[in-house]
């Protein structure tokens, strides 16, 4: 299919923005702050930038050159790489993972949704303690009305965009948004590090100590490292594919890798000085960042404003997320199904509704899905499956495709199509070909020798 009719980034700016739009959303606000907290801080932040550095900037590239060089979804650039093979089976189980990433993660984007509601009805502008903030949260959560009526809001906006194509929607939406949020994480930050105690949140955040380290600790760095950036289902093998000709492909990508990054060291500086002002447990888990932030608008001049502000920008950012994912599906059945985008984007963004309901229950709305396995809710379950285990080894197999398989060779060459250098490019296929799947078979190796998957 010619590049025209598949559309295309309207230059290198646009794609930055689109590829830091799919990385920066709940990963970076959300997910990342939990984990460390559960993980044991300091180290686990660590761990987290030494696996973005080794691991996942590697596979950022790995993907992007897949995509360039085919100009194919996830599926087909494995096809065309090497026709009547078994490797477009990662290219499935990366379409499996966006579904099942999807389907929770639109959840807790319907969450920010109910905070932006909230925070409209001036809820976060009287002082608010960390007792109230919590029975803000379950109360939505666990309402079933709210939490699966919120959910299927969100899918059908990201329905809306992602029916438009890529460059117009997406691109739109991430140029203003992504630079305002940045902002606002700025100011927030500075408040959250003067709160009387911010500090003790600081030290537990830069200041590392491995004797909580655990193989699990390591396998949450590593999925959250390939969560963060979109890597390991083929989003950024989608997205390279609609990267322009003539434009710098290894800049950009390392521009997305470090914006995407700096928000998430963000966050954190935002979250950990602030629950430790307000009393909280670092170790809550998915409430964490609902529970904590609350408490910090109040403590803001024009704290209504600033609340509804933040909540907008990341439902937004998380908006640019979701596109993502759904995007990889919908390209896959666009190209290699020949559906047309329209009834693809509804009706699989509807079969990821219903697989939405039982996470958007497991929250207290259902006891069956509330402590689903080893205690552990639905939703908790399929961020463990899809964010870390299906993406860890996405990111292996990719790795092995193109280090073994197509070769690093080719792949540089589509990464230095435009006539731009790649630097360091050498290291990079050393680290593709030897390191990178050495390290994540490593991991999981770990993680099954303790049998501890959750
Ligand atoms: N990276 C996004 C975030 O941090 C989530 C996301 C979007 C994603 N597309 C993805 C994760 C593809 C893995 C794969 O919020």
């Amino acid at each position: 299919m010619s590049t025209a009719s598949r559309g295309q980034w309207s230059g290198r700016l646009g794609f930055i923005l689109a590829a830091a739009g799919s990385a920066i959303g709940l990963g970076n606000i959300w997910r990342f702050p939990y984990m460390a907290g559960e993980n044991g801080g300091g180290a686990f932040v660590l761990l987290y930038l030494g696996c973005v550095l080794l691991i996942g900037i590697p596979v950022l590239f790995s993907e992007l050159a897949m995509g360039r060089k085919t100009e194919r979804n996830a599926v087909g650039a494995f096809r065309a790489l090497v026709p009547n093979s078994w490797w477009p089976a990662v290219g499935y189980l990366g379409i499996a993972a966006g579904f099942g990433i999807l389907a929770f993660y639109s959840v807790v984007a319907g969450w920010t949704l109910g905070y932006l509601g909230h925070a409209f009805m001036g809820d976060f502008g009287a002082a608010m303690d960390a007792d109230a903030s919590g029975a803000l949260f379950t109360g939505l959560i666990g309402d079933p009305l709210q939490a699966v009526g919120y959910t299927a809001l969100f899918l059908l906006l990201t329905i809306l965009i992602v029916r438009g194509g890529v460059s117009a929607g997406i691109e739109r939406a991430s140029k203003i948004l992504m630079p305002a949020l940045f902002a606002i994480l700025l100011v927030l930050a500075i408040r959250a590090l003067t709160l009387p105690g911010g500090m003790a949140g600081l030290e537990y955040l830069l200041v590392p100590d491995f004797s909580e380290l655990s193989a699990g600790a390591v396998m949450a760095a590593l999925g959250q490292a390939l969560f963060s950036l979109s890597l390991g289902m083929g989003a950024m093998v989608t997205y390279g594919s609609y990267f322009p000709k003539e434009e710098n492909m290894p800049q950009a990508g390392a521009l997305v890798a470090l914006a995407d990054t700096s928000v998430a060291v963000l966050a954190g500086l935002i979250m950990f000085p602030a629950l430790f002002s307000a009393g909280l447990d670092p170790a809550a888990g998915p409430g964490l960042v609902f529970v904590v932030l609350p408490t910090v608008f109040n403590s803001l001049p024009a704290g209504t404003l600033f609340a509804i502000a933040f909540y907008a920008l990341l439902a937004i950012a998380a908006l640019t997320s979701t596109i993502s994912l759904l995007e990889v599906v919908v390209a896959y059945f666009v190209d290699e199904r020949k559906w047309k985008r329209e009834k693809a984007a509804w009706v699989l963004g509807g079969v990821c509704f219903v697989l939405a309901v039982p996470s958007a229950l497991s929250q207290g709305g259902a006891d069956v899905f509330t402590s689903f396995l080893f205690d552990t809710s639905f939703l908790d379950i399929q961020n463990i499956i899809w964010g870390n285990y299906a993406l860890s080894i996405g990111a292996l197999a990719t790795c092995v495709f193109v280090g073994w398989k197509w070769g690093i060779p080719k792949a540089i060459e589509a990464l230095e199509a435009s006539g731009h250098r790649m630097a360091f490019a050498s290291a990079w296929g050393i680290v593709v070909r030897f390191v990178l799947p050495i390290a994540i078979v490593v991991v999981l190796g770990f993680i099954v020798s303790t049998g501890r998957y959750f």
